[in-house]
């Protein structure tokens, strides 16, 4: 919205006890984020607008994933939980700025989009105080309900101290609401706890913006996106519906996806053109995948970049920190970690790798290890480009394989091969006569394979 500021409030300061979890609430993750980072991407930002955080005393995992997930958001502490209204007070130094727009959003609502703050924001623009985001409950037990007259917003009734017909009415109180910045302090420090749970209530904002002779106004949205989490069951209903959205959305893009329902992703995934991504896959987070590559049936990722025309799996394991090099192909049963491959490297089988880097065009036979940790400390691999690594060979960290060099099968290195060795057993370099001439008989005229 061009030309006017925006403070957005986000409280994150419930214990969340239903959730039965000694992590915090909004810690809690849908597509491996956490629900507060979700409503934290949604909120405005960019020039003129600034981010408050309202967190609960002693939390600074909440502080801190506040700052991970929005640099310029300022976090406040709410030192008592004595109400959604006290919570947002906690941050008054932040709206005695007076932004044009103060948007209040609740931590524990991870579905909300972007365009939805927006158009929350325009009846501000057209003379409204208040703005309350609403939407048609399934059920809408538990709720503030919206108590609606000659298409006037006059109050928002919570669920213990509303009549029997007031509980009949399904449109409910989303918990974002758009309240023009200039007067909000005034209606917000306004607000009394008489009501039956002794809390100060934002929701009571409404019939004071009313009595002040000013205006209230709903603007309603989807329920799917302002599903609050309060319990684990509401946890795992925010997950699938935002499966759908991420899927969708990749599908959207032109990623082909065999059976969408069958794959998880990330809400920080990223896809090239042209990827495929069969059955039953998982991708954690921090996961790039660039154009062309296949993930095939089984395959578990997180944070890895896979390059160009990659092939992986099926039943792959990558795991944080490993890079692929275009054409790379890491096939069956195969576990990486801090794995750098560079293009064209083959690891198709029954292998681990791991604190390894590999040059391009090495191939890594079946059942190979790398032994990168001797019960105290890790130590790297370092593989050279055209290596060929037989079979059923360990690999004994901190180790270099020369570019081009040849390691016969079940092979246990320990010592650093040199460039271009023509063959190596165990930790013996192949010499004239001797099995290395035997090897050499064997090859003649052949061609290393790539
Ligand atoms: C609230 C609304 C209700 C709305 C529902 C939507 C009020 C009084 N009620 O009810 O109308 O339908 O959300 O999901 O606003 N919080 C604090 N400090 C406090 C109290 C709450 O930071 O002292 C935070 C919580 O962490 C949470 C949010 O405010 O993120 C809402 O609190 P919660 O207890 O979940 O309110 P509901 O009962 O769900
Ligand atoms: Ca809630």
């Amino acid at each position: 919205m061009t030309g006017r500021t925006s403070l957005t409030i986000v409280l994150a300061a419930g214990e969340g006890t239903r959730m039965r979890s000694s992590l915090p609430k909004v810690l809690h993750q849908v597509a491996n984020q956490s629900l507060l980072a979700h409503v934290l991407a949604a909120a405005p930002q960019g020039a003129g607008s600034a981010l408050a955080v309202v967190v609960g005393p002693d939390r600074e995992d909440v502080a801190a994933e506040a700052t991970r997930a929005r640099t310029d958001a300022l976090t406040f502490v709410q030192r008592e939980r004595l109400g959604t209204a006290h919570a947002v007070l906690a941050a008054k130094d932040a709206i005695a700025k007076g932004a044009d727009d103060l948007l209040i959003a609740f931590g524990d609502t991870p579905l909300i989009s972007a365009a939805t703050f927006e158009r929350l924001r325009a009846p501000l623009r057209d003379g409204a105080t208040l703005a309350v985001l609403g939407f048609r409950a399934q059920d809408p037990t538990g709720y503030g309900r919206l108590l609606v007259e000659d298409g006037q917003l006059v109050a928002i009734r919570e669920q213990a101290d509303a009549s029997e017909a007031e509980r009949k009415v399904d449109l409910c109180n989303a918990g974002v609401m758009a309240f023009a910045g200039k007067t909000a302090l005034d209606v917000i420090e306004k607000i009394g706890k008489a009501n039956s749970k002794g809390e100060y209530y934002l929701t009571d904002a409404v019939e004071i913006v009313r009595s002040l002779g000013l205006k209230a106004t709903v603007i309603e949205t989807d329920e799917d996106e302002v599903r609050g989490i309060n319990t684990k069951a509401q946890l795992a209903e925010a997950e699938a519906i935002m499966q759908q959205r991420l899927r969708k959305a990749a599908l959207d893009a032109g990623v082909t996806i065999v059976a969408p329902e069958t794959v998880h992703l990330s809400a920080d995934t990223t896809f090239g053109a042209d990827v495929m991504i069969e059955q039953y896959v998982v991708i954690g987070p921090g996961v790039s995948i660039a154009d062309g590559a296949v993930i095939h049936a089984f395959s578990h990722i997180v944070q890895a970049e896979i390059g160009k025309k990659v092939s992986v799996g099926p039943y792959a394991r990558l795991r944080p920190g490993t890079s692929l090099g275009e054409g790379a192909r890491i096939g069956n049963f195969v576990e990486t970690k801090a794995a750098k491959l560079a293009a064209g490297v083959k690891v198709n089988h029954l292998t681990y790798i791991g604190d390894t880097e590999i040059g391009a065009g090495a191939n890594i036979g079946a059942g190979t290890i790398t032994c990168n940790y001797d019960g105290f400390n890790k130590a790297k691999t370092i593989i050279g480009a055209g290596a060929f690594v037989g079979s059923n060979s360990s690999l004994v960290a901190p180790v270099k394989i020369g570019s081009g060099a040849y390691i016969g099968s079940g092979s246990v290195i320990t010592r650093d091969v040199p460039d271009d060795a023509l063959a190596v057993e165990r930790n013996e370099v192949a010499t004239k006569d001797g099995w290395g001439k035997r090897f050499r008989d064997k090859h003649a005229g052949l061609k290393k394979s790539k």
